[in-house]
């Protein structure tokens, strides 16, 4: 962690009391604050710790020039954060293997060798499950998250990451949720429904 760094929560607080958020205080966010999510979803597991995701932070002017692509329902949620999150796999993750993956040397030559398509699967799968860890740091350092599938990937990608390899995948929404910017818990499966233990 940086010397920065807030204070962090605990699992518990994390999972059982955090909420999706869908409006938010003027309450800043600091980019220490920023930083802390990434030093603490970094840690969490990726294939081949290849670490695909990539995040891009708006504030101000550049959120405003985010709003036009996100479905309607979801824009004023975004206008009323004060930082939006757009994350993003880097299809050219490969580049990094040398340093990421040093107890495999031919990783990054194997997936030089892959079609993009193949690249990019790889990719998707692993900066997905980073999202969810990125969600619940956020979430850990104090902040509320609000991620949002809702918006037109191909416009964001033109707006914000032309001339990059990476691909936006979730939108996510932060700050510091106002009384009413969040809903009441959903049901969830519970554990006889959704998992099984097989021995044999
Ligand atoms: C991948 C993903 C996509 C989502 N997309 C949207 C969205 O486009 N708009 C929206 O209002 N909420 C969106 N949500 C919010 C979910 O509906 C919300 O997280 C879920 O209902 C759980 O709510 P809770 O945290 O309050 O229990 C999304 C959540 C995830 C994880």
């Amino acid at each position: 962690m940086t010397t920065d760094a807030p204070a962090l929560l605990s699992a518990a607080d994390v999972f059982l009391d955090g909420h999706t958020a869908y409006h938010f205080t003027d309450a800043p966010v600091s980019d220490e604050q920023l930083a802390a999510i990434y030093e603490l979803a970094r840690m969490a597991p990726t294939a081949m710790n290849a670490s695909p995701l990539r995040v891009t932070y708006l504030r101000d002017e550049a959120k405003e020039r985010l709003l036009p692509h996100l479905s309607e329902g979801n824009r004023e949620k975004s206008a009323s954060a004060p930082v939006v999150a757009i994350l993003a796999y880097d299809v050219n993750f490969h580049e990094e293997l040398p340093t990421l993956a040093p107890h495999n040397p031919n990783a990054r030559e194997n997936f030089a060798g892959k079609d993009e398509a193949a690249r990019e699967r790889f990719a998707r799968f692993s900066a997905s499950l980073q999202a969810g860890y990125f969600i619940l740091a956020s979430r850990t350092v104090g902040l509320d998250a609000g991620p949002m599938g809702g918006f037109d990937a191909a416009r964001v990608d033109e707006e914000f990451l032309a001339g990059t390899s990476q691909r936006s995948i979730l939108v996510v929404n932060l700050g510091i949720a106002a009384e009413d910017g969040t809903r009441p818990r959903a049901p969830r499966l519970d554990v006889a429904t959704a998992t099984r233990v097989l021995t044999e």
